[in-house]
């Protein structure tokens, strides 16, 4: 399995460009499932979970081509309506494909899905959901089994504002005939960019920004050509890099609005900003970071994905900071090697109390997830030292080639397999 070697102490310096979206692009891309016709996307990020979705993809029949950030996909014969435990346990998006597959067969059969040990990560919002479109849905051996004499339209409240519950019900109700409601739905950009997509594939699609989307289904739906969002959480982690080695870093192609709260909270501990239409420049400083207390929300909210980078700046801050992780339980495995790397965490239940130390040092770390494991490359870049950080597949499920992007800005890290490179 490749690791990173990090020699720390390079600040940040030069500019960096945005991919698109992850978490806009695999829903986009399962929604290829609701239509026959050639669907292309422009800006698909190269990442594990993307290749990944491209693999169930295939799997469900279509035939896929990525070439150069644009992914085709055409009908390939028949569509399957079951995907093999192999590819759903890589990724919790894959559950994505039940709402489009349940809407095209009215039945589906879907493994139970794995991803980020981030909790207990229940399908429950998706299910009631399909429930109130008119499946039955049942658990067996490890399947969610989805089926549905007809469907109908149906409003919907979501007990919480979920992504992939949202994400999910629009797809399935936009092949529906009628209008569906959903009711405190997840309010992210990608959701926007989910609902420009089905809007052009024929579906009507309106959004009142309030966490009220109101989805007029068609009885079929055409194919589409679309470019995906820049993906906020890569945007916010560059900024985060670019601020924790005090560098001088243009963060370009995103979209600064998306990253409003984080904004916010970078001034508000010293960090200069330069905010542009679709870039951000973090600039250099040389006063103390100030200490600051965050809690994770839903959007606008400040996003639990960037709760772990965040929390690698706070442990160069000049006093106490408190990070409140209130959307998924188990988020903090990355305080611990932190912790190893020289920094003062204490986590309890759902809050990590972060004292400011004067400097990380590198060590041996372990990457647990995608963005803790961000996290510690964040601190391998700040540490004294060599940092060696195992398990880099987590990081490299969301973050289109890291290692190049950083070393552009003047950062040393390599990549390297333990059974096949000689060091
Ligand atoms: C998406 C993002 C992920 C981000 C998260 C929250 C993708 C591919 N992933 O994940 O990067 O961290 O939003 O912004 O877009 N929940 C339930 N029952 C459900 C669904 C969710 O209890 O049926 C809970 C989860 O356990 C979690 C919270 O709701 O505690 C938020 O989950 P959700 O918004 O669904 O996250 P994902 O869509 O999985």
């Amino acid at each position: 399995m490749d690791r990173f070697l990090v020699e720390g102490g390079h600040k940040l310096k030069g500019s960096v460009q945005i991919s698109g979206s992850k978490n806009a692009c695999l829903p986009i891309l399962v929604a290829s499932l609701l239509t026959d016709e050639p669907f292309i996307l422009h800006r698909v990020p190269n990442l594990r979970d993307v290749r990944t979705t491209l693999k169930i993809l295939t799997a469900l029949g279509k035939k896929v081509t990525y070439e150069n950030g644009t992914a085709t996909i055409v009908a390939d014969g028949q569509l399957k309506n079951t995907l093999p435990y192999e590819l759903v346990k890589q990724m919790r998006a894959s559950f994505w494909v039940a709402g489009p597959l349940l809407a095209r067969f009215k039945s589906a059969t879907i493994p139970l899905p794995g991803g980020c040990a981030l909790g207990a990560r229940p399908v429950d919002i998706h299910l009631k959901g399909f429930e109130r479109l008119g499946a039955t849905c049942a658990t067996e051996q490890g399947n969610v089994v989805l089926s549905a004499q007809t469907l109908q339209p149906a409003k919907i409240t979501l007990r919480f504002p979920s992504v992939g519950a949202t994400q999910n019900l629009m797809m399935c109700a936009a092949l529906i005939v009628g209008e569906t409601v959903l009711e405190n739905m997840a309010k992210e950009p990608e959701i926007d960019d989910v609902a420009a997509v089905l809007t052009h594939m024929g579906a009507e699609v309106f959004n009142d920004g309030k966490g009220r989307l109101v989805i007029r289904g068609q009885k079929q739906l055409h194919g589409v050509e679309h470019t995906v969002v820049a993906d906020r959480i890569e945007s916010g982690s560059y900024m985060l890099a670019a601020a924790a080695t005090r560098g001088d870093v243009r963060v370009e192609g995103c979209v600064p609005e998306h990253n409003g709260i984080l904004l916010e909270c970078l001034q508000e501990v010293g960090v200069p900003l330069e905010i542009g239409k679709d870039y951000v420049h973090v600039k250099p400083y040389d006063t103390p970071l100030k200490p600051l207390r965050i809690k994770t929300a839903p959007y606008p909210g400040f996003a639990t994905d960037l709760q772990a980078p965040w929390m690698t700046l706070m442990t160069l801050a000049n006093g106490a900071s408190e990070v409140d992780e209130d959307i998924f339980e188990n988020r903090f495995m990355h305080a611990p090697e932190l912790v190893r790397m020289g920094a003062d965490i204490v986590t309890e239940k759902s809050v990590a109390r972060i004292t400011g130390v004067k400097s990380l040092s590198g060590a041996h770390v372990m990457a647990s997830d995608l963005r803790g494991g961000f996290a510690l490359l964040m601190a391998g870049l700040c540490a004294s030292g060599m940092t060696e950080i195992e398990r880099v597949y987590h990081i490299d499920r969301g973050y289109e080639n890291p290692e190049g992007k950083l070393n552009a800005l003047g950062a040393k890290v390599t990549r390297y397999n333990p059974d096949k490179d000689d060091f």
